[in-house]
């Protein structure tokens, strides 16, 4: 019974998650990339289905898994990754930016493969892209939740998590520490601090699975909060 009520605890709730990380072209064979798996955004799209939501995934170069009845929609780019979101944010009720975001990305790259013998090499010129989540989190409507993630390197990590929880205006910032070895990227275990305006939630190291289960528990609890 208990198990039955958990498994539904999100149904009616449309939940769009953002997972992978973005590539950003240097020619038309080479990309920027970094080493976001997509793991941590697929485990949360799959406990949520399970929960009993509505879920659609923006999948940034994914090569795992997919859940049936989840939705995916894949993207390449940052660029490709901000107009998703424009269209699929105003449908959501609760938005998880998992997806590692290029900060930058070579200014007009060309439609062809660079040649080596053309002449020396390159300089590759990079231009900041858009920050997506401060965008959505600036234009949602009342009654949608936010919650961004961070990848932090040792100390000051729940500093800068906290900064960009206050600066993007978020409801919650998921942050890991990736100075810990076995922790973060492209790794099948996770240990994260969920930082929220009123509680900091540090989670024991976990299979991604059950660190998605706690960040949706989290969720609940903020919207329980919100409109209470
Ligand atoms: N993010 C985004 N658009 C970007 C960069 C980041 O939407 N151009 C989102 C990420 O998806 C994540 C959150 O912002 O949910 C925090 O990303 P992070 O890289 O930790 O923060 P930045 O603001 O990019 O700062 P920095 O990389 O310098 O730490
Ligand atoms: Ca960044």
């Amino acid at each position: 019974e208990a198990v039955l009520a958990k498994r539904a605890d999100l149904a009616g709730l449309r939940i769009l998650v953002t997972a992978g990380g973005t590539r950003e072209p240097i020619d038309s064979v080479r990309f920027v990339g970094n080493r976001s798996s997509g793991r941590m955004g697929f485990a949360l799209a799959e406990q949520a289905a399970r929960r009993g939501a509505a879920v659609t995934v923006l999948a940034a170069n994914v090569a795992l898994e997919r859940t049936p009845g989840v939705v995916y929609r894949d993207v390449e780019t940052a660029a490709q990754l901000a107009d998703a979101c424009g269209e699929e944010f105003p449908r959501c009720d609760v938005l998880l930016m998992s997806a590692a975001v290029a900060d930058f990305r070579p200014v007009a790259p060309p439609d062809a493969k660079i040649k080596k013998d053309a002449g020396p090499p390159p300089a590759i010129e990079l231009e900041a892209t858009p920050d997506i989540l401060l965008a959505l989190a600036a234009q949602r409507r009342p009654g949608q939740t936010v919650v961004g993630f961070a990848a932090e390197h040792g100390d000051g990590a729940l500093d800068f998590a906290r900064g960009k929880l206050a600066r993007k205006r978020l409801d919650a910032i998921v942050v890991n520490d990736i100075s810990q070895p076995g922790i973060g990227f492209d790794t099948p275990d996770n240990e994260v601090t969920i930082v929220a305006p009123d509680r900091e939630r540090p989670l024991p190291r976990a299979p991604k699975g059950e660190i998605a289960a706690a960040i949706l528990d989290e969720v609940v609890r903020l919207r329980t909060t919100a409109t209470a």
